[in-house]
C-alpha cells in the first residue's frame, strides 16, 4: 500500500526560509560520509570550548569502543546558558513554563534568569556533597527546576539520572542502586490534570529499600510530606545564602553527562549513557536543522524531560541554540481537549513537537476542538515516538497545521541521543508515515536475519552501519550487556531493534519493533519486565506478555497469565493484577487486557511460542504458522476460543 504513498509537497514558503534546501542536503549529506571528521569539526564550531577538539570521529564496532571529538574540553551548561548571556543576550527568553491549571500565572525565564537559578542549584547540590562524576537521581514534576537540575549537574560535573515522574518506588529503587546515586532531586508534589502525583511519598517509599546520602525537595503544590531529618532538604532552605557563582566545570569530552534507563527485550531496564561532546554536538545540530529554528521562534516539544526527548529537544538542543523552549506541566485533555491549542494561541507557539498518540487522542474528540483557537503562529510540526499512521498524519496536517505548516517526523532512540531519519522542512517533500531520509553522517542499513544487507528497495532489520555523534557510549556498569544487545547480533553493526522498508525514493518506513519491545502511547516497555512483575504476585504461576494493536496508544499490553493449582481467576484478582503491575512498574505499564490461561503454548523443549501469542492477541488467527512443534497444540484453540469469547 504504502510503496504508492500520496506525496505531500512541503510549502513554497518554507523552501524560501529554509537554512538547508534539498541541494544543499545532497551537498552536505555526500560530505558528512566522505568528510566525517572535517564535517563533523566544523559542525563542533558552533559550540564554546575550552580546548578545540583535534581527533574527531574515533570509533570501532568491532570491538565496540566509541569516542568523538576525544581531545575536547568543554561544559555542556557553559554552552546552553552562560555563553548567550556573555554574548549579550541573557534578556533572550530561554524557557516559558505553562503550568497546570490555566489559572496559575505562566512563567518566562531569560538566558540571565537561567544562568542564576542553574548556579543556585548547583551550589545547593555542592553544599549537599555532590562532586564531580556522582550521579544524581532527577525525579521531578515537569516545572523548570527540573531543568535546572539537570543543567546544574552538567555544571559541575555530575551525572544526572533523570526518573520519569510515573514511575514507581520499586523502579525508582532499581534505578537508584543501579547507579549508585547518593542524591536525589524531587518536589514534594507533581501536577497533572488537576490530580497530585506524590513524588516525594514515592521517594520515602523507595528509601525503604535503598539509602542515599540526601534528598533536595522543590516546593511545588505546598502539599503535606513528610521529611527525614538530617536526610531531606527543602530546596528554598538550603539554597538560601548560596553564592552566586559557580564556575563550569571544565570537561572532557568523553566524560559523562547523563544515564538514562529505558527497556530492553531482556532484563531490568538499562542505564544508556551518554557522553558530553558528541551529544552536545548531535542535539545542537539535529535541533538546527529539523526544527531550522530561528531566534525569537517559540518552540513547544510536549513531552516530559523524564524520557531523552524531553533531555534532547526540551533541555539540551534549544538551549545550545539560544531558543524559547516551553514547557508544559499538564494533559492535552486538561481543562479540556483543546489545551494544547489553547497553549498554542496564547505563547504563540511556531514550532510544536508531539507524539502521534496524543494526535490519535485529540483527534478522536474532533477538530471542533481546534478550530476554536487561532493557531496561525505554527510553522512546523513534529512527530516522534511510534510510527505515525497516516490517518492520524493527515488530521495532524490539515487541522492543527492548516494544510500549511510541513511535518518531520522524526525516528530516534534514547541510544542514539538525537534525530536520526526525518525529512528537513525546507528540503523535502513528505509522505504520510515515513520518517523520511537520513539526518548527516547517518548509514541506515537494512539487514536480512542471516546478515546479508539489502539494497534498493526493501525490507529489514535497522542497523546504523557507523557512529555518529550523539550515539550512547555504554550501558552503565554494564559494558558487556551494551555489546550484546546493539552490536551482536550484526556484528560490525549498531542494531536498533526496529524493523524497516525503504522505499524507491529512498525514504524509510519504520515498521516497529522486532525485538521483545512494545511501544505503549510511546513509551517504551520490555514485555519482559512485565512478565516479572506479574510473576512475583503470589497466585501467579506464569506469564507472557505480547503487544496488540491499540487504537489510541499504538500498542496496548496483553498478558497471558496461569494462576497456581487451585487459584480460580476473577474479576477482583483482575483488578489486583492491575494494581500489582502499577506498584511494581508505574502506571504506564498497567495491563490493557489479562487473558488467564491453564497453560501457555510451549515447544517440547519448553520454550514459550510467543509468535502465537502476539498472533492470537493481535486476533489473526489465520497465520499462526508452523504449530507442530508445540508440546500440546490443543493450548491453541482454547486461546482462540477465549479471545474470540472476549475480544
Ligand atoms: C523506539 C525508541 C525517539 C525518542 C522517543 C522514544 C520508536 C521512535 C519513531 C518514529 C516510528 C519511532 C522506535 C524506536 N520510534 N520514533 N518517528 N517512527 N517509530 O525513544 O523510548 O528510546 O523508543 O521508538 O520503535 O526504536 P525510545
Amino acid at each position: 500500500m504504502a510503496d504508492q504513498a500520496e506525496w505531500v509537497k512541503r510549502p513554497e514558503a518554507a523552501i524560501a526560509a529554509a537554512r538547508c534546501t534539498e541541494t544543499e542536503y545532497d551537498a552536505l549529506y555526500a560530505r558528512s560520509l566522505k568528510d566525517a571528521d572535517g564535517f563533523w569539526a566544523e559542525q563542533a564550531e558552533r559550540l564554546d570550548w575550552i580546548a578545540k577538539p583535534s581527533t574527531i570521529a574515533d570509533w570501532s564496532f568491532d570491538p565496540v569502543a566509541i569516542k568523538w571529538f576525544s581531545d575536547g574540553r568543554l561544559n555542556i551548561c557553559h554552552s546552553a546558558v552562560d555563553r548567550h548571556v556573555e554574548n549579550g543576550h541573557g534578556d533572550a527568553i530561554a524557557l516559558i513554563f505553562e503550568p497546570d491549571d490555566p489559572k496559575s500565572d505562566a512563567r518566562q525565564i531569560t538566558y540571565a534568569d537561567l544562568q542564576r537559578e542553574v548556579v543556585k542549584m548547583a551550589n545547593t547540590l555542592k553544599t549537599m556533597g555532590v562532586e564531580k562524576g556522582d550521579r544524581v537521581t532527577i525525579y521531578m514534576p515537569m516545572v523548570p527546576e527540573g531543568a535546572f537540575a539537570m543543567l546544574a549537574c552538567a555544571r559541575i560535573g555530575a551525572v544526572h539520572s533523570v526518573i520519569f515522574g510515573g514511575f514507581s518506588p520499586e523502579a525508582i529503587a532499581g534505578r537508584v542502586e543501579d547507579c549508585e546515586s547518593d542524591w536525589i532531586v524531587t518536589a514534594d508534589e507533581g501536577l497533572r490534570g488537576g490530580k497530585r502525583i506524590p513524588l516525594k511519598a514515592n521517594v520515602d517509599k523507595a528509601l525503604e529499600k535503598v539509602s542515599v546520602k540526601a534528598v533536595l525537595v522543590l516546593r511545588h503544590t505546598g502539599g503535606d510530606i513528610a521529611m527525614s531529618e538530617g536526610r531531606d532538604h527543602w530546596y528554598h532552605e538550603l539554597s538560601e545564602g548560596v553564592s552566586d557563582s559557580c564556575p563550569c566545570e571544565p570537561m572532557d569530552a568523553e566524560d559523562p553527562l547523563f544515564i538514562l534507563y529505558t527497556s530492553g527485550s531482556t532484563g531490568k531496564p538499562k542505564g544508556v549513557l551518554h557522553t558530553t561532546g558528541g551529544y552536545a554536538v548531535w542535539t545542537e545540530t539535529t535541533f538546527r536543522y529539523v526544527f531550522d529554528y530561528r531566534p525569537g521562534e517559540v518552540y513547544w516539544c510536549t513531552a516530559d524531560i523524564g524520557w531523552v526527548t524531553g533531555h534532547s529537544y526540551i533541555v539540551y538542543g534549544p538551549l545550545l541554540n539560544r531558543a524559547t523552549a516551553l514547557m508544559f506541566e499538564g494533559v492535552p485533555n486538561y481543562p479540556d481537549h483543546d489545551r494544547f491549542w489553547a497553549v498554542c494561541e496564547k505563547h504563540r507557539v511556531n514550532i510544536f513537537y508531539t507524539a502521534p498518540t496524543a494526535i490519535r487522542a485529540l483527534m478522536r474528540e474532533g477538530a471542533g476542538h481546534v478550530a476554536k483557537h487561532d493557531l496561525s503562529s505554527l510553522r512546523l510540526l513534529g512527530s516522534v515516538g511510534e510510527p505515525i499512521n497516516p490517518e492520524a498524519w493527515r488530521w495532524y496536517h490539515d487541522h492543527v497545521g492548516r494544510g500549511e505548516a510541513p511535518i518531520v517526523d522524526t525516528w530516534w532512540q534514547t541510544e542514539t541521543g538525537g534525530i536520526m531519519i526525518t525529512t528537513l522542512p525546507g528540503a523535502h517533500d513528505m509522505k504520510p508515515g515515513s520518517a523520511g531520509k537520513p539526518f548527516f553522517g547517518i548509514v541506515p542499513e537494512l539487514v536480512e536475519n542471516d546478515g546479508v544487507v539489502l539494497e534498493g528497495k526493501a525490507e529489514g532489520n535497522l542497523c546504523i552501519a557507523r557512529s555518529w555523534p550523539g550515539q550512547a557510549r555504554t550501558v552503565y556498569g554494564d559494558h558487556d550487556r551494551f555489546v550484546q544487545t546493539y552490536f551482536s547480533t550484526y556484528p560490525g553493526k549498531y542494531f536498533t531493534g526496529d524493523g524497516c522498508r525503504r522505499d524507491e525514493d529512498g525514504y524509510y518506513w519504520i515498521t516497529g519493533r522486532v525485538d521483545d519491545v512494545i511501544n505503549v502511547s510511546g513509551h517504551r516497555m520490555g514485555t519482559a519486565e512485565v512478565e516479572s512483575a506479574l510473576v512475583l504476585h503470589p497466585k501467579v504461576s506464569e506469564a507472557a506478555v505480547v503487544g496488540y494493536p491499540h487504537d489510541i496508544k499504538g500498542q496496548g499490553i496483553y498478558c497471558y497469565v496461569t494462576l497456581n493449582a487451585g487459584e480460580e481467576p476473577d474479576g477482583d484478582l483482575e483488578a489486583e493484577l492491575r494494581q500489582w503491575v502499577r506498584k511494581e512498574i508505574g502506571p504506564i505499564a498497567t495491563p490493557d487486557h489479562l487473558h488467564f490461561t491453564p497453560a501457555l503454548p510451549k515447544t517440547r523443549s519448553g520454550k514459550i511460542m510467543r509468535r502465537i501469542l502476539r498472533k492470537i492477541a493481535e486476533q489473526e488467527y489465520g497465520s499462526l504458522g508452523d504449530t507442530s512443534t508445540l508440546a500440546d497444540p490443543g493450548i491453541v484453540d482454547a486461546l482462540i476460543e477465549t479471545r474470540k469469547g472476549n475480544a
